[in-house]
């Protein structure tokens, strides 16, 4: 069976993009998801002086294996200022210390939200433009946008995003297949 790891790139209690990205992942036929959870990753903000006194923390090599031991990935990001949070790009720092192809080429459904209506457009831009630098393998990409008017419990509300974002799912599902 496939492995999926899934995660909202914020460290929110109650991250809204955690909720998408599990959702998401739960549509995925036969495969066992793995959730994690930016706050549980506990990192000194990255700089070359913490890192020439400490070397690379332990957080970010265990991070770094399991995006090894994916086969696939969802992550939803969330926009601080119309980029990433600081803790999501504070961890791509210390990934990128340890190896540049941080992706490492695996099949990624790339997504934001965002209770605007822009749904995080600009951070999904920013990683769209540089993952691929990374061994980002962007399969499909999705922005939800009003996430408070658009998302309920049972799911996307908006029959339009829902079949948008199902089609997307599809897509993620066959490339796991190659
Ligand atoms: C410091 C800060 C900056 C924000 N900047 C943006 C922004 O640029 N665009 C946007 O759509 N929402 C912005 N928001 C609202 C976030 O989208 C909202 O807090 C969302 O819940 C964050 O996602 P999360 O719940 O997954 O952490 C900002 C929120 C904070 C606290």
């Amino acid at each position: 069976m496939k492995k999926i790891i899934a995660f909202g790139a914020s460290s929110s209690k109650t991250s809204i993009n955690k909720t998408l990205a599990v959702h998401v992942a739960s549509k995925v036929a036969d495969t066992s998801i793995t959730v994690i959870d930016l706050k549980d990753y506990h990192l000194p903000l990255y700089s070359v002086d913490v890192e020439a006194e400490i070397g690379i923390p332990e957080e970010a090599r265990k991070f770094d294996e399991i995006i090894k031991s994916a086969d696939g990935l969802i992550i939803s990001l969330a926009e601080h200022n119309g980029t990433y949070t600081a803790v999501f790009k504070n961890l791509l720092d210390w990934l990128t210390r340890i190896d540049m192809n941080v992706w490492k080429g695996k099949p990624m459904l790339l997504m934001a939200t965002s209770p605007g209506q822009r749904g995080g457009a600009s951070v999904l831009a920013a990683a769209k433009s540089y993952f691929p630098f990374m061994q980002g393998n962007i399969i499909a990409d999705f922005a939800l946008p009003s996430f408070y008017d658009n998302y309920s419990s049972a799911g996307i509300s908006n029959k339009k995003l829902a079949s948008e974002l199902n089609d997307k799912v599809e897509l993620f599902e066959q490339s796991l297949e190659k």
